[in-house]
């Protein structure tokens, strides 16, 4: 395609990019072109003011793909680097987040343009620190797009109120709302303990077969937006939101009938006062990060923590999705006799 390149040299090439994309200069739908000695950046006008050490011609540049199938192919990185480039991100709505290894950190705006253009719809494009804190709050740097943060994201046919940076949610778990609503009981009374934003607890609330259902989270804002969710889906009279820690709540708050104890790293400390507090026939569905190689033990493992043990049984467990090169965050069922 013929169109109009601003020609750097490559030890300039990073900084006249930038300083295209920041007029607005860059042309979308051309690629980026290098020879040994220059590094030609498709543009729709030339520069005015010149920018420093480049020249500015016309000339013939290979198209972009039509429909790129990866953001990948729209960042323009060294092979070394370009191998670095995560696969997956995850969308919130009209959020997008995408973890970074710090050797993209000085492409991150680029990556954050591609990702931008690439997904369909996206409004802002944020770097994913990894969560911190009780809360579990992620630590998002901005790199594309404008607005808030907080946005609304649809699941299994449900709309919800997310603010990733004020409470914990993760769109990776969307399967295992829908499977733990779909397994609930009629009359059953079912504690969300870590309900963050609400999906377990409203998604089973959506149900309604479920005869009590207390959604507790020690993060206010969590609490808040829960409280936003259930008023928005019309399920308020179904759910009680309890600000509250597990601590706090377990001891006074009677037997429960199924339990949802979603607090992936450290959740194993509730887990004897949880299952005491579980209604004979009980169901607790509990989530950890596991290493690969001690899965198969782990689930009689965790038995051995359960208040009374020998009336539990670990009945099933899966993979929800990769963690870590080396571990799974995994579902375990423990079911009381
Ligand atoms: C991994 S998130 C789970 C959120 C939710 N279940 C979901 O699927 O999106 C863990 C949640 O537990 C809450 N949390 C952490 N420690 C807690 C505690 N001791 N008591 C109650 N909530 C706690 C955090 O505020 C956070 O919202």
């Amino acid at each position: 395609m013929r169109t109009w390149v601003v020609i750097a040299p490559p030890a300039e090439a990073e900084s006249v990019r930038q300083s295209l994309r920041a007029r607005g200069l860059l042309r979308h739908g051309v690629r980026v072109a290098r020879s040994e000695s220059d590094v030609l950046f498709p543009v729709t006008a030339a520069p005015e003011p010149p920018i420093e050490r480049t020249r500015v011609e016309e000339r013939e540049l290979p198209a972009e793909p039509a429909t790129p199938r990866s953001y990948r192919e729209l960042v323009h990185l060294t092979a070394e680097l370009e191998a670095l480039l995560p696969r997956a991100f995850d969308v919130l709505g009209d959020v997008v987040l995408i973890r970074l290894p710090p050797e993209l950190g000085p492409h991150a705006s680029e990556i954050g343009a591609a990702l931008l253009t690439f997904v369909p719809g996206a409004r802002r494009v944020g770097w994913d620190r990894g969560v911190h804190g009780e809360a579990r709050l992620r630590q998002l740097t901005p790199l594309a797009g404008t607005g808030p943060w907080r946005t609304r994201h649809h699941e299994n046919g449900l709309e919800f109120v997310v603010d990733p940076e004020a409470a914990y949610f993760s769109p990776r778990l969307a399967r295992e709302h829908a499977r733990i609503a779909s397994e609930v009981l009629p009359g059953e009374t079912v504690w969300d303990l870590c309900c963050g934003v609400g999906p377990f607890a409203l998604t089973i609330a959506r149900r309604a077969v479920a005869h009590r259902i207390v959604a507790v989270d020690s993060n206010p804002a969590a609490i808040a937006l829960l409280q936003e969710n259930a008023r928005r889906l019309g399920v308020m009279d179904r759910v009680e939101p309890w600000n509250e820690s597990i601590e706090r709540f377990v001891p006074s708050a009677g037997t429960a009938d199924r339990v949802v104890l979603n607090l992936p790293h450290e959740g194993i400390k509730y887990l004897p006062s949880v299952s005491a507090a579980a209604a004979r026939g009980g169901t607790i569905h509990y989530y950890e990060v596991t290493r690969r190689e001690d899965r198969s033990m782990r689930g009689g493992m965790l038995v051995s923590q359960l208040a009374d043990p020998f009336a539990w049984a670990c009945v099933e467990s899966h993979r929800v999705h990769p963690y870590s090169p080396q571990s799974d965050l995994v579902a375990y069922t423990f079911h009381r006799e």
